[in-house]
């Protein structure tokens, strides 16, 4: 995925240099979702700019500067070029329209002819930045190059200027019209466009105006009043305020909000088949009513719609990394607050005769249907498969009714069964995995009950279930998922909590259960002081090529997981093991140089533990034993192998506490070994390609 990002002032004064940093912190803010190559464009300036006026052919053309590499080479490649050219930094425009975009290559290698802004060619008459996958680029590109059109790029986007250049000088062809608009131009260029994308065009024939239009990928706009009278006139859920014309204002179009809340909370979370043109301080929106399904084009006729703003529930100083080093660390770090803020208000304490309950606001009206489902399915990716592989016992156990789990990709592949009788839960972080969008598409066809439990308000998984539960665990920038993970599973503890009956035998269970999600916070703290041990033990890994992490029951989750965590940042092959397979192949690689994580802690599958323990020893494995408080001797006698003593709690609730150790052992391990931790190689936060 990629990160598009939008920068807009009108009726005020902005100097090149100011307009410049604006790009680049919005960009340095969008950077985790792709971080290979990034560009940007904006107003030369030689004629007038400071014209609002629509007129294109006095207008410069657009300057572009695209650069292979992260933010930071893209910003000082820009900065040298401006000294070689010779661009005033300090020349002021008081209406100007930059954009700027930062890449995962998924079509052509990260070079500067691939990033975005892709262009229609010289001149720059039409600029696009896109996040998502144009699906029929090539269809496109061959009629485009049968019309005379020269493409320079791998990428699926260089269609898409090509195409409303072609679209642009086709309509003014024609006698006797009215000058086509910039909304006109992107309009039918979308009815072509097939995939998923959020776009935003700037255009020389256009200045000062954008087009932003989005089906399928992420896109919010946001709106800062720099005019006292005018905001105090207009209230926030006035929707006219998007359409009043002449008001100084600063607006931003961002991918997400990270990138948005720092200069304003109000916003306006565009909706698929939504078009934005913002020309003269003003925004007006059309939308193509039958917006289709994810991957069709819109062929429909759009019409005017008006909306309202919202306000970003978020702060800024959660997408700063305050005192730590990387936002991996203060993800990890920040778990205690994370996980409390998931369970505010949702914990019922119980009174003198009311039993200690949940309650999902968000699901409240959909209980008895889940209760009644034949099976209840979990889908999702990654980390977020391996939250709800960790929830699975506890909701199998509290509702009786089976669950099965999906891998999203793999349930699409086999086009595996589902049914009007089950529910399907979607976990996702960002809300916006393809896998797992497309999977809740099939789902949805075929008539399951669609559950989302996202972090992103917003979100296309959020706006595409049926209901769900948000997980609150704030915004997280580092790649590696951390604290999304544990916040995932209590949500889904307290999902099973609510779905399964509140009987007199299972009474004790339930309060045990809520009772330990209480204290749950207190007890991560109490393992996060496993920070320098952790460290310690990075330091004996550090040269390792290999890492098997061994789990079974709540915990084979956490063998996944820790072993994903150090697979994906610590670049080290490392494999998650479910321990009870460990005579059936896993075992010949036991010898006394491959370090081996067990993880042993109290629950039902203990003593099991303790024997997979003894036959590894037998075999001289090298054994670091993860066990609770006071298990050391008993798991590893005579000081046999390297223990790491975690805090014990229901044992439903230890995936929790579990990982935590693994996830800094991870996050040390990736320090020490010189890698990037928060932007680790090939990857990207979401992945929003199939
Ligand atoms: C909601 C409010 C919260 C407020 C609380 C108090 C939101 C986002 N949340 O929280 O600010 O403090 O009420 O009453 O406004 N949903 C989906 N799919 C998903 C996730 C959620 O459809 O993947 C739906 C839910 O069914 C629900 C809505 O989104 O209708 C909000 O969900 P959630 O934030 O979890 O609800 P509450 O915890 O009640
Ligand atoms: O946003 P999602 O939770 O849907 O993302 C799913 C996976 O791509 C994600 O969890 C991935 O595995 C992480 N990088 C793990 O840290």
């Amino acid at each position: 995925m990629c990160g598009i990002f939008a920068y807009l002032n009108f009726g005020v004064s902005r100097e090149r240099r100011y307009i410049l940093q604006v790009l680049f912190n919005g960009l340095r803010r969008l950077e985790y979702r792709g971080y290979d190559s990034a560009g940007i464009s904006i107003d030369d300036c030689l004629l007038s700019c400071a014209s609002t006026s629509s007129s294109s052919s006095s207008s410069p053309s657009p300057l572009v500067f695209r650069q292979e590499g992260n933010i930071e080479s893209l910003v000082k490649s820009v900065y040298e070029d401006v000294a070689a050219t010779e661009l005033n930094l300090e020349e002021s425009f008081t209406v100007h329209a930059g954009i700027a975009h930062t890449r995962w290559a998924t079509h052509g290698e990260p070079a500067p002819r691939n990033s975005h802004p892709q262009t229609s060619g010289a001149g720059n008459e039409f600029l696009v930045v896109h996040n998502g996958v144009i699906t029929n680029y090539e269809v496109l590109k061959e009629t485009l190059v049968r019309h005379g059109f020269t493409f320079e790029s791998e990428t699926d986007t260089e269609v898409i200027p090509k195409f409303a250049k072609f679209v642009f000088d086709k309509a003014n062809e024609a006698e006797g019209d009215q000058p086509v608009t910039f909304s006109q131009v992107v309009l039918e260029v979308m009815k072509y466009l097939e995939g998923a994308y959020a776009l935003i065009f700037k255009s020389k024939h256009y200045p000062n105006e954008l087009i932003a239009c989005k089906r399928g990928s992420p896109l919010l706009l946001g709106v800062k009043e720099l005019n006292e009278d005018a905001s105090n006139g207009s209230t926030l859920h006035d929707s006219k305020f998007l359409s009043m014309n002449g008001q100084p204002k600063e607006l931003f179009l961002s991918s997400d909000a990270n990138a948005i809340v720092e200069h304003t909370k109000k916003v306006l979370v565009v909706e698929d088949g939504e078009v934005l043109h913002i020309k003269e301080g003003g925004v007006s929106i059309l939308k193509f009513d039958n917006a289709k399904g994810r991957h069709g084009a819109a062929r429909s006729t759009p019409s005017s719609v008006q909306r309202a703003l919202s306000i970003l529930e978020m702060e800024v100083e959660q997408i700063n990394k305050g005192n730590y080093e990387h936002y991996m660390q203060k993800e990890i770090h920040e778990q205690p607050e994370s996980l409390t803020t998931t369970m505010r208000g949702r914990l019922i304490r119980g009174g003198s005769c009311k039993a200690k309950s949940v309650l999902l606001g968000g699901l409240k009206d959909h209980l008895k249907t889940i209760r009644r489902s034949r099976r209840i399915v979990f889908i999702g990716c990654g980390t977020s498969y391996n939250a709800a592989l960790a929830a699975r016992p506890i909701l199998e156990e509290l509702s009786g009714i089976p669950v099965s789990m999906e891998v999203a990709s793999d349930l699409l592949d086999r086009q595996g069964p589902i049914y009007r009788e089950d529910t399907a839960v979607f976990v996702s972080q960002s809300g916006e995995t393809a896998d797992t969008l497309n999977a809740l598409e099939y789902a949805s066809e075929n008539g399951a009950l669609c559950v989302g439990i996202t972090n992103t308000v917003g979100s296309a998984i959020a706006r595409h279930t049926h209901c769900g539960v948000h997980i609150n665990a704030g915004a997280e920038i580092g790649v590696a998922s951390t604290k999304a993970y544990t916040s995932q599973i209590v949500v889904m503890a307290m999902l099973a909590l609510a779905i399964g009956g509140d009987t007199i035998s299972n009474q004790a269970r339930r309060e045990a259960i809520i009772d330990g999600l209480y204290d749950l916070p207190n007890k991560v703290r109490e393992v996060l002081k496993l920070d320098a041990e952790m460290k310690e033990l990075a330091n004996l890994l550090i040269a390792e090529q290999s890492l098997l992490v061994f789990g079974r029951g709540y915990n084979y989750a956490t063998a996944l997981e820790g072993a994903l965590k150090v697979k994906e940042v610590a670049l080290m092959h490392s494999e998650g093991i479910l321990a009870g397979e460990m005579k059936h192949g896993p075992l010949a690689l036991v010898d006394e140089n491959l370090p081996i994580v067990v993880i042993a802690t109290r629950d039902a599958c203990f003593s099991k533990q303790q024997s997979v323990i003894q036959q590894l020893h037998a075999r001289k494995g090298r054994l670091i034993v993860m066990c609770s408080k006071g298990d050391a001797a008993s798991v590893c006698p005579g000081n046999s192998c390297r223990v790491i003593e975690v805090p014990i709690v229901e044992d439903c609730l230890q995936p929790v506490i579990n990982v935590v150790p693994l996830q800094l052992l991870a996050y040390h391990l990736t320090v020490l070994r010189g890698y990037n931790v928060d932007q680790p190689r090939n990857l990207a936060k979401s992945v929003t390609t199939l």
